[in-house]
């Protein structure tokens, strides 16, 4: 079989929600809200600094989203709990799923990689915690292209470093923002429904593959090879 699998790494194989807990007790009741827009924000900072050519540090943008998302809910953060939050941030915990599933790809002599707007060096540390970083191939950062996700250049950069024809590249990913722009620049996509309400925006492309469960991946893809 002659596939690569790329694997979106924050809301995809590590829950960034897990914040939460590290986040009640830094700004107590408003945890929920903030953590919320934290991520939302954290996204948006990278879409327009991705538009502007202004590329910085993902780490950047999530130490900046918090800081706007605690001054919307009007919290007061100190300099040391961002840091603490910013730490937790960077131990991430995988999803439970997500060990077996890659397994059972490696199993079949897919080749695996992690695909992120984080760093290669903040991806590594999340996958060595997680006990899941020798399934991978490779890291493969947007920070060598300096640009964001979902620029069409970052999903070359991907396509490079597999080594494969677009066609013969799956892009995984819970985030729908980032299967169009997978699918935008030819890759195959499975976009993984982490969360049952969320919503795939309605912009008449589909992923070509639908999971609603991370161990169901391996069984679609061969089905479909
Ligand atoms: C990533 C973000 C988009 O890991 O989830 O690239």
């Amino acid at each position: 079989m002659h596939t690569a699998v790329a694997f979106d790494i924050y809301g995809t194989l590590i829950d960034t929600q897990a914040v939460l807990t590290r986040l009640s007790d830094l700004v107590g009741d408003k945890a929920p809200a903030v953590s919320q827009l934290w991520r939302q924000k954290q996204l948006e900072y990278s879409f327009r600094r991705g538009l502007m050519g202004d590329y910085c540090d993902f780490s950047v943008c999530t130490r900046q989203a918090l800081l706007f998302a605690c001054r919307q809910q009007q919290v007061e953060i100190s300099a040391a709990a961002v840091e603490q939050a910013m730490q937790a941030y960077a131990e991430l915990e995988a999803f439970a799923d997500v060990a077996a599933g890659l397994e059972s790809l490696q199993q079949q002599g897919i080749a695996l990689y992690a695909f992120s707007n984080g760093s290669k060096a903040a991806v590594r540390h999340l996958l060595e915690r997680a006990g899941i970083a020798d399934y991978f191939t490779a890291v493969v950062s947007v920070e060598d292209v300096r640009s964001f996700k979902p620029a069409p250049k970052v999903y070359q950069h991907l396509l490079r470093s597999c080594g494969l024809p677009a066609n013969g590249v799956y892009l995984v990913s819970s985030n729908p923002f980032d299967i169009l722009g997978a699918a935008h620049a030819g890759l195959q996509t499975a976009w993984l429904r982490r969360d049952p309400q969320a919503i795939f925006d309605p912009w008449d492309v589909q992923p070509s593959i639908l999971l609603d469960d991370f161990s169901d991946l391996a069984r679609q893809l061969t089905a479909i090879n």
